[in-house]
């Protein structure tokens, strides 16, 4: 990162004037990691989840990168984010909220369409009053480019999006309306930010609804080939979790009111298709473990409610906010594969050609 750009600027600001951050879900993936950010940039942040899909052992993973003293200044709210006494306490005295907590799959909201509107529709309509309530300065929240839905276009731009395909894609476009009618009527400010499937360290790879990256790299490293929904020319804009938290901090602290009841996309303005991703984290393990089998990926029935093509235009997020991504794929792939190597116990003899940086999940 370029000590001049608008990051390092945000970054810099923070730890000379520390804020009171709240951030919901952040037991999960991407709010673990916001989590762990802000405590290094010195603030005061309390931390709400339900650890429905979050874990215990990503705040401990957390608490041991941060050191105690930096983990003496969270708090934590175990709480349902449609309980709205439960949102009202955790916004009590916060100036920015950074709001993660959802149902984050479509699979999943196929399955249970009404859990998938009750917490993603109805708590993030308790979050926006509470904040409101409480006089929150900002709240950022976690939009999707599964909103973009059925609509051919490429590169996705904010304005032009289709058909919901999921309940879940549906859920995320009823929470921008939302947000944009909270500003419009009751002055809260907020920035939506459309993730592009996010993935780094401390993506759960387990359970029927886990993300392609983490999935797939469990079962590498378990030596067991890996099954692809459809003919796998598939395409994403994988977006690794330190470009998230970056466009967070941004969104969090720009003083560029034209970002304000809007959203914007976030990830790399690249497209990458799944046999492709599955070649390069293939070339990666190779490299660290050439003792691991390396097998032709299956293929599996195209899943309801996937978008066929995804990639960004990021042209906003850039303009508003300053936004520029420090990790592409590939460095952000050979950090997330040093992660589970080094979560799966894989010794660094066995490794040849690669060391893990155990701090920095690097592989070198
Ligand atoms: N990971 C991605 O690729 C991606 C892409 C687009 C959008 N998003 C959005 O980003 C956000 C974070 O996703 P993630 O990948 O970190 O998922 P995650 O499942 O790891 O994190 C979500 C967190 O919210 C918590 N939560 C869920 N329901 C809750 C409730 N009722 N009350 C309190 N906490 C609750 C979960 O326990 C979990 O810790 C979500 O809003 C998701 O929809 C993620």
């Amino acid at each position: 990162m370029s000590e001049h750009s608008a990051y390092a600027l945000a970054c810099r600001q923070l730890q000379q004037a520390p804020r009171r951050w709240l951030v919901t879900g952040a037991a999960g993936f991407i709010g673990s990691h916001l989590l762990e950010t802000l405590l290094l940039l010195g603030q005061q942040v309390r931390g709400l989840d339900n650890f429905s899909t979050g874990k215990q052992s990503n705040l401990a993973l957390v608490r041991a990168a941060v050191g105690e003293a930096a983990w003496r200044r969270c708090e934590f709210h175990e709480a349902d984010i449609r309980d709205a006494q439960a949102c009202a306490r955790a916004c009590e005295g916060v100036g920015i909220v950074l709001h993660q907590a959802a149902l984050g799959s479509v699979p999943r909201s196929l399955a249970e369409p009404q859990l998938c509107h009750d917490v993603n529709v109805t708590g993030f309509v308790q979050m926006l009053g509470a904040a409101r309530a409480a006089g929150v300065a900002r709240l950022v929240y976690a939009a999707s480019s599964a909103v973009y839905g059925d609509h051919p276009g490429l590169p996705k731009v904010e304005e032009q999006i289709g058909a919901p395909l999921s309940p879940y894609a549906l859920s995320k476009y009823v929470n921008e309306l939302t947000a944009a009618v909270y500003g419009r009527c009751f002055g809260v400010e907020t920035i939506g930010l459309r993730y592009f499937n996010v993935f780094g360290p401390r993506q759960d790879p387990h359970g029927d609804y886990a993300a392609v990256i983490p999935r797939w790299l469990a079962a590498m490293l378990d030596g067991r080939p890996v099954t692809i929904h459809g003919d796998g020319a598939t395409s994403r804009d994988f977006c690794y979790v330190s470009n998230a938290v970056q466009a967070n901090l941004l969104a969090a602290t720009t003083g560029n009111t034209e970002a304000l009841g809007r959203i914007c996309n976030v990830a790399l303005n690249a497209r990458t298709t799944l046999l492709e991703l599955h070649a390069q984290l293939q070339d990666l393990l190779a490299g660290a473990c050439p003792q691991l089998p390396r097998l032709p990926p299956l293929h599996g029935a195209s899943r309801a409610g996937d978008v066929r093509h995804s990639q960004a235009d990021i042209g906003k997020a850039v303009r508003w906010l300053g936004f520029a991504p420090s990790h592409d794929l590939h460095r952000g792939l050979r950090e997330t594969v040093a992660w589970h190597l080094q979560q799966a116990s894989i010794p660094a003899v066995h490794c040849k050609g690669a060391h893990i940086d155990a701090d920095q999940y690097r592989l070198r």
